[in-house]
């Protein structure tokens, strides 16, 4: 397998890079780019680590030839919020940056599995999404917002409130990657029994969790090692899906049976990518409530990045 990681020199790119230099089967390649030269030296740090897989950094110019025979490309390139920034307020910035970097995967490496970390995702998936059915290269399957960080935060966040083993704790959570559309379905974690106050508390933390790191870093960027490590978890699933298992994980991806176009389910994964899309069970009506609310939200982000990609 040969993952390509597309902002490798960067906050979340580094620790993503070593833990997937540590974990990816023997044999593999990790291929860095970034358009700040250090990502060469980085490749070079990591390329000490004795573990069998070989590591290169590539700087700007040599995109295609780090995106060559690529397996998994995920994509963490962009900028990151600062305190009183919403996810939406990097479109301007993250929008061109998506749109070209995928612009590469599809002449260089068109049967790629993307994951695409860049915010804001409930924008740039779609903006990737035309930009692959443009070049004629769009596979659904293949394409895929990471909303990982979600998941992990919320089996933390549930498994603090009520004194379990956070590994052990298990949270669906649908929707998108921002704000209002992150909804954790807090009625389906076995054995909770949350008072209305609880829910409405941890679903707040949940959805304002991205800027609680934000706001402590106090301009200093977003979250980066627990986004590494979610990244890593779910590009992990992805090759072991790829390589014959079948591992679920929720993701923002296309869909056909939602109210939106795009949105973060469970998925089945397999060779081909996305092998089957899973229900998500029943919701409370709480949650409802919460999903009918994010509905245009979710929509208008989508809308923003297909009409960003299709005038380009
Ligand atoms: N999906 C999520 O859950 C999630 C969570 C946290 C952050 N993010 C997003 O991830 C992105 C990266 O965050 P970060 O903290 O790593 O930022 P960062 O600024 O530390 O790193 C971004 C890297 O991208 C590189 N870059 C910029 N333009 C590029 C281009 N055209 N080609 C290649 N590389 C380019 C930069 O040089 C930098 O090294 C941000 O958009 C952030 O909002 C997403």
């Amino acid at each position: 397998m040969k993952v390509t990681v597309l902002g490798g020199a960067g906050g979340i790119g580094q620790p993503l890079s070593l833990l997937l230099k540590n974990a990816l089967p023997a044999g593999s390649a990790l291929a860095l780019y970034d358009v700040n030269p250090v990502v060469v030296g980085v490749g070079v740090d990591l390329g000490h680590i004795p573990t069998p897989v070989s590591v290169s950094g590539y700087a700007e110019g040599d995109l295609d030839a780090s995106l060559s025979g690529a397996d998994v490309v995920v994509i963490p390139a962009g900028v990151p919020r600062k305190p009183g920034m919403t996810r939406d307020d990097l479109f301007n910035i993250n929008a061109g940056i998506v749109a070209t970097l995928v612009e590469a995967c599809a002449r260089t490496c068109p049967d790629a599995c993307l994951a695409v970390i860049t915010n804001p995702v409930n924008s740039t998936v779609p903006i990737a999404a035309e930009i692959l059915k443009k070049a004629g290269v769009y596979d659904p399957h293949r394409l895929f917002g990471v909303t990982t960080l979600d998941v992990i935060r919320s089996q933390t966040f549930v498994a603090e409130r009520k004194g379990w083993d956070p590994a052990e704790t298990r949270v669906t959570v649908v929707g998108g990657h921002s704000g209002n559309t992150i909804l954790p379905l807090l009625s389906q974690v076995a054995g909770a029994d949350f008072s209305q106050d609880e829910l409405e508390g941890l679903t707040h933390r949940i959805q304002n969790a991205g800027t609680e790191v934000v706001e402590a870093k106090a301009g200093g960027g977003s979250a980066t090692l627990s986004m590494g490590e979610a990244a890593a978890r779910f590009t992990l699933a992805l090759i072991d899906g790829l390589t014959g298992g079948s591992p679920v994980q929720c993701a923002y991806v296309a869909v056909d049976d939602q109210p939106t176009a795009f949105f973060a389910l469970p998925v089945r994964l397999g060779r081909s990518g996305v092998a089957e899309r899973l229900p998500y069970g029943p919701l409370s009506p709480y949650e409802q409530k919460l999903l009918d609310e994010m509905i245009p939200t979710l929509e208008a982000n989508i809308e923003k990045g297909v009409a960003f990609a299709r005038q380009r």
